[in-house]
């Protein structure tokens, strides 16, 4: 069982140890530890579990985070000027305004996000960093596209010349991703919500990435023999975290397989603590 799994906690596991030492080696030339701000509007219990996670996971590698914690009711001025008052804050290398955002706020997301400073920008989501990664610049890019390309690369799965199927095309996994295949040289293609006879599409991929959010949506017959499926999706059934892989169906039939959880969000996480340190050493001239 284990050889077809994609284990996406070992690998960040080993990059976080990778990284903490790499955080202890800047501290003692510089005696100045990396900072992570997260600003939280609202109560939203989910969004209340990733920030934790985070910070947690912050502290286990040597990252200082701080907790911007916000009432819902917040206007759109005064976010927009706590924004601006960590940006103007030396001492922090990194921002994330933790989404979604309450209903009232959600409509100005882009303009939030657009007023993080672009090198404190630790999500990737700044224009200038969107921009950036156009060019196949990666340095500050979304955290999720980045941990399944290094999953697919840590176990040496050649991309150039594959097909690989991406069913999301959301600003945080599908379109971020395209750019970064691409300068692997995959052929890529982009499913929604509007693609007509999906799993004739599905059944092309060598590897298929999906994040829909929706349980169970993928099955073996969505598949083709041997493929390599990266599942980004979480969603609750019977009170358990799972993708929308259904996991035990296609795991005959397909090649590798990431688990959830045990996949993607482990890396994603991981790969926010790397942009955060690759902020503060830019920030630091290091
Ligand atoms: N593990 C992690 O670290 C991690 C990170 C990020 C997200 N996630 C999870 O990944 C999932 C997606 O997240 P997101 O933020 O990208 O969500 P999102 O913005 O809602 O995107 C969902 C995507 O799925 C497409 N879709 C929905 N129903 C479909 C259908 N029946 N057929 C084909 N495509 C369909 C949507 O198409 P349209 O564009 O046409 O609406 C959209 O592109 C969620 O479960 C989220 O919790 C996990």
């Amino acid at each position: 069982m284990s050889e077809k799994i994609l284990d996406g906690k070992k690998l960040a596991d080993l990059l976080n140890a990778q990284l903490k030492k790499k955080i202890n080696q800047s501290f003692n030339k510089t005696k100045i530890q990396p900072i992570l701000a997260t600003i939280l509007v609202g109560q939203d219990p989910a969004s209340k579990v990733y920030v934790n996670i985070k910070h947690k996971t912050c502290a286990d590698i040597g990252i200082n985070s701080v907790m911007v914690d916000l009432d819902e009711t917040i206007s759109k001025k005064h976010l927009l000027q706590k924004i601006e008052e960590i940006n103007n804050d030396e001492k922090i290398h990194g921002i994330l305004l933790q989404l979604p955002l309450p209903q009232s706020l959600r409509g100005d997301t882009e303009e939030f996000l657009e007023r993080i400073s672009y090198v404190k920008d630790v999500d990737g989501f700044h224009p200038i960093n969107r921009g950036r990664l156009f060019d196949y610049h990666e340095e500050l890019s979304a955290c999720t596209p980045k941990g399944i390309v290094k999953l697919l690369t840590h176990y040496n799965i050649e991309l150039a010349g594959k097909h690989v199927v991406i069913v999301n095309r959301s600003n945080l996994v599908g379109k971020p991703l395209v750019f970064m295949l691409l300068k692997r040289n995959a052929t890529v293609t982009v499913c929604h919500s509007y693609t007509r006879t999906l799993e004739n599409i599905t059944q092309q991929a060598d590897i298929l990435v999906v994040g829909v959010g929706k349980a169970k949506f993928i099955t073996k017959e969505m598949i083709k023999e041997g493929a390599i499926i990266i599942d980004v999706g979480t969603n609750r059934l019977d009170g358990k975290l799972c993708g929308d892989v259904d996991f035990n169906n296609v795991f005959e039939k397909c090649g590798l397989i990431t688990p959830v959880p045990g996949g993607v969000g482990p890396l994603t996480v991981s790969f926010l603590l790397q942009n955060t340190y690759y902020a503060y050493k830019n920030q630091l001239n290091l």
